[in-house]
């Protein structure tokens, strides 16, 4: 790896280093979930990125190795939705030839796995995660904002099971009103299985999804409704600052996780940078923008100029958005200026 003295080492002013990279490769979605892209908001006429603003898989390759020298061991692909981006193995094989990048992974709904599952594991992705918020065919469609069930979403798990994508973990957004009343059965699918389903408490990203507190079943709720059910222990995090708290199964079949950005936040152990699908570095999942990378790239900077751009953002990052909205007893509305997941992933 060539080196980039301004990078190597660099910490934000809380000491966190940075180890994980999130990179969004598309703004659009087949899917529309409410809690994400509202249906109404995002018709026929909205406006996505045009095409020359999304950054190249060469451009996405070149900023990844600089966070690769800047300490990132971690990629994570994901979009709106990364399998609607064409010849998304492409991007696959060129993120996984990075020296130091030891762990590969995709974000997706899975509706287009089944397809793809197979080229992506050639092109060296190492495990997936999938969305499925509800196995019920009226709780899925509701929660997707399309009139299909979840079949298609569950042959991608199945064909990428069997392909040995491991572990497979399903995200499970948990909405009061929606689906808590499925999270049992959601759970009981998976048991056995080698999968692992991670609750998500509902969050107030981006400004659409018109989130509310009382919207939100808690971290220690998701524990009793899963726990009455099938007992389970909390065990301990595969890696500092992993975002779901773990729980194993007593009867030995697994295990789950819960993911409590709002109730019980983790931004002190936050490694986490993002990537806009327009080359954007944004620093928190609740940031209200982020700083361009991809005008100077494409003005002609060098990789140690732009490994100094990166140095700077990060060793002055100071954010902890979650940790200060749990402290507030009253929780505001979404604020108005704060960038949309789908842009940055999640
Ligand atoms: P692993 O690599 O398997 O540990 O996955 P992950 O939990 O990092 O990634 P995933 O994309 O599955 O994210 C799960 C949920 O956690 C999503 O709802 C994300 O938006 C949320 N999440 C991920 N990173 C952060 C973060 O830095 N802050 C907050 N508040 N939420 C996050
Ligand atoms: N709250 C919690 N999780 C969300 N996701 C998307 N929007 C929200 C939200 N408002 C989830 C997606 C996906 C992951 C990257 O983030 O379902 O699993
Ligand atoms: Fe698409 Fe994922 Fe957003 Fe749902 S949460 S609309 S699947 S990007
Ligand atoms: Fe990291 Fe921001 Fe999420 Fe906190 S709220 S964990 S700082 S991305």
């Amino acid at each position: 790896m060539p080196d980039h003295p301004s990078l190597s080492g660099i910490t934000d002013k809380f000491g966190r280093p940075v180890r994980d990279l999130r990179i969004s490769v598309t703004d659009r979605c087949n899917f529309r979930c409410p809690y994400c892209m509202p249906a109404e908001v995002y018709g026929e006429k909205y406006e996505f990125l045009p095409r020359p603003h999304i950054l190249t898989f060469e451009e996405v390759e070149r900023l990844a190795r600089l966070f690769a020298a800047a300490g990132v061991s971690k990629i994570r692909v994901t979009g709106g939705e990364p399998l609607v981006r064409a010849n998304l193995p492409d991007l696959m094989s060129l993120l996984s030839a990075i020296d130091g990048i030891d762990d590969l992974t995709l974000t997706t709904n899975g509706f287009l796995l089944a397809q793809h599952a197979a080229e992506l594991k050639e092109a060296g992705l190492n495990r997936l995660t999938i969305s499925l918020d509800s196995l019920d065919e009226d709780v899925f469609k509701k929660m997707s904002g399309r009139p299909q069930g979840p079949a298609k979403t569950l042959e991608g798990i199945r064909v990428a099971t069997e392909l040995g994508f491991s572990p497979i973990k399903i995200n499970v957004v948990v909405q009061r009103g929606m689906n808590e009343h499925t999270l049992v059965d959601t759970a009981r699918y998976f048991k056995g299985t080698g999968a692992i389903v991670r609750f998500i408490e509902f969050m107030d990203v981006g400004t659409k999804n018109g989130w509310e507190l009382s919207q939100v079943v808690s971290a220690r709720e998701i524990r009793a409704l899963i726990g009455a059910e099938f007992p389970i222990e909390p065990i301990k995090p595969n890696y500092p600052g992993e975002v779901a708290s773990r729980y194993s199964y007593l009867d030995g079949e697994g295990e789950i996780g819960i993911i409590s950005s709002v109730t019980e936040p983790f931004c002190g152990s936050c490694t986490r940078a993002r990537l806009s699908t327009d080359g954007k570095l944004v620093t928190c999942l609740f940031a209200a923008g982020g700083t361009d990378l991809k005008t100077p790239m494409r003005s002609g900077a060098t990789d140690d100029e732009l490994a100094k751009i990166i140095a700077k953002v990060w060793t002055n990052r100071d954010d902890r958005y979650s940790e200060l909205r749990s402290s507030k007893t009253e929780f505001g509305a979404a604020s108005a200026d704060r960038v949309e997941m789908y842009y940055i992933g999640g």
